[in-house]
């Protein structure tokens, strides 16, 4: 078997043609297949792309009489001639020449056409992407995936491979999964461990991302990241991707532009290049899907301080189920309200008082507030975080012992401050948070291939 192209490739040279193509080959799995009584039509679908293939199988062309055991599921290889349909439904389909099975499904196949839960397919996540709403999902997420490299390579940042092991907790908030060669019997200290010392994956790439824009200025990192916080939400994932871009010479203004353009890049994104799939979220997920995204990707964001909020917040007389006050994190409830009720549009809330916020944050000069920011948006809440960087030695210092980290240890990132500081910024943004938003997918667990969750860790 010679290497094929895959079935969109195939109909967009067709189309661009737009003539009739003799002897071409196709492969993928059976949607559907109807008998008449000298031929057979066959849905076609190979991933590649949302929309079937309709083959016209004649009794007489080799292969065909294997036809029984080409059911839903099955796999097969077809030669034909590509001709305009004389039949509503589809521009082109397929009279085969010829037809092959490759591999059979049996009656047990679990997609059958009835539609089926996300639960469900869940459980059944090595075989989910054969479904129209899951091939769309993920055609999004390589797409979307894709769009951030362009993103970012337009710009001139210069994309760096953080490492996922380390040994330092970037969010000190000690969600880390540890990583070891120790025996189980913990009789070994962390000093015979693999690297001498105790390891994790990381939370984030953002220290080492400081370093690399300190010397190349404008970086970004876009891979996995790791966290063992054991909230089991419908947008939390233990182990989902991050674009951290950092930005040397840049303040808190230019970060939440940076950030802001990038949210409206990718919802144009998803909206110019889905080839059909934004209506399958439509139909199945969120019926007013494209008008928020074209709402969103036509407006400023609003921008609010986190005091604002907070004022917003006690005075919109809502009852909520965690309290608002200052001094206080933002919970999910209170970001949707913000975003959702109040604004109707995306919010990035900036400047948070120091005590709830990272080391690595810098201080303003009231002395109160940290120079944080969070973009929030409509059905998500936050879906990216960042700040404007402490470059001030002293201060970081001070705040290494505030947040009781051990100065050696982050001895390597304090140097940075040292020789030739510069003021520099830089947040993550939750790609799949990005992708929910843009799919209007409502659990996490539905735009990652395989999902790893508390208790979870299938396939
Ligand atoms: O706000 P976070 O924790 O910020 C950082 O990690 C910084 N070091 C980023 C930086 O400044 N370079 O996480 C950033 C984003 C969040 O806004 C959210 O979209 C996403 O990562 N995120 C998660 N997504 C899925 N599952 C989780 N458990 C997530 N935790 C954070
Ligand atoms: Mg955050």
């Amino acid at each position: 078997m010679a290497l094929l192209a895959g079935m969109r490739t195939l109909l967009k040279h067709v189309l661009q043609r737009d003539q009739s193509c003799d002897t071409l080959q196709v492969a993928g799995w059976i949607r559907t297949r109807r008998d008449a009584k000298a031929f057979s039509f066959i849905e076609l679908n190979d991933g590649t792309c949302l929309g079937n293939l309709q083959i016209v199988a004649d009794a007489a062309i080799p292969g065909y009489e294997a036809i029984a055991k080409m059911s839903t599921g099955a796999s097969v290889e077809v030669r034909g001639k590509l001709i305009p349909s004389p039949a509503a439904g589809q521009r082109w389909e397929m009279q085969a020449t010829s037809i092959k099975l490759l591999g059979e499904a049996p009656d047990d196949y679990p997609l059958q056409k009835k539609g089926h839960s996300t639960e469900f397919l869940r459980s059944i996540a090595h075989l989910r992407p054969r479904t129209n709403l899951y091939g769309a999902v993920f055609r999004m997420r390589s797409r979307l995936a894709f769009a951030v490299h362009r993103f970012f390579q337009e710009r001139d940042f210069i994309c760096v491979h953080t490492p996922i092991i380390t040994a330092s907790d970037c969010e000190g908030a000690g969600e880390m999964f540890r990583v070891t060669t120790l025996p189980d019997d913990k009789s070994a200290c962390d000093a015979e461990d693999f690297f001498g010392k105790r390891a994790y994956l990381t939370v984030s790439g953002q220290l080492e991302g400081e370093t690399f824009a300190c010397a190349l200025s404008n970086i970004y990192t876009f891979g996995p990241t790791f966290r063992a916080e054991n909230s089991n939400t419908s947008r939390h994932a233990a182990e989902f991707w991050m674009i951290e871009p950092e930005v040397a010479f840049c303040d808190l203004a230019g970060d939440m532009d940076l950030a802001e353009e990038l949210v409206t890049y990718l919802v144009k994104e998803a909206l110019e290049n889905n080839e059909g799939d934004l209506a399958i979220f439509e139909k199945f997920v969120d019926k007013g899907l494209r008008e928020r995204l074209e709402f969103v990707a036509s407006r400023p964001f609003e921008r609010i301080s986190y005091t604002e909020a907070v004022k917003l917040l006690v005075a919109s007389g809502k009852s909520f189920d965690y309290p608002v006050a200052y001094g206080l994190n933002l919970q999910s409830e209170h970001e949707r309200w913000l975003t959702e009720e109040h604004c109707k549009k995306p919010v990035t809330v900036f400047n948070y008082p120091k005590e709830i916020k990272p080391f690595y944050m810098r201080l303003n000069d009231d002395n109160q507030t940290v120079t944080a920011m969070d973009v929030l948006v409509p059905g998500i809440g936050e879906i990216v975080g960042g700040s404007q960087r402490e470059e001030r030695l002293d201060v970081l210092l001070g705040n290494f012992a505030k947040h009781g980290l051990n100065a050696e240890t982050y001895g390597w990132y304090a140097d940075l401050r040292k020789y030739g500081s510069v003021p520099h910024a830089g947040f993550g943004m939750g790609f799949e948070r990005m992708l929910m938003f843009v799919t209007g997918m409502a659990n996490i667990r539905d735009v990652i291939p395989f999902a790893r969750t508390p208790g979870n860790c299938q396939f």
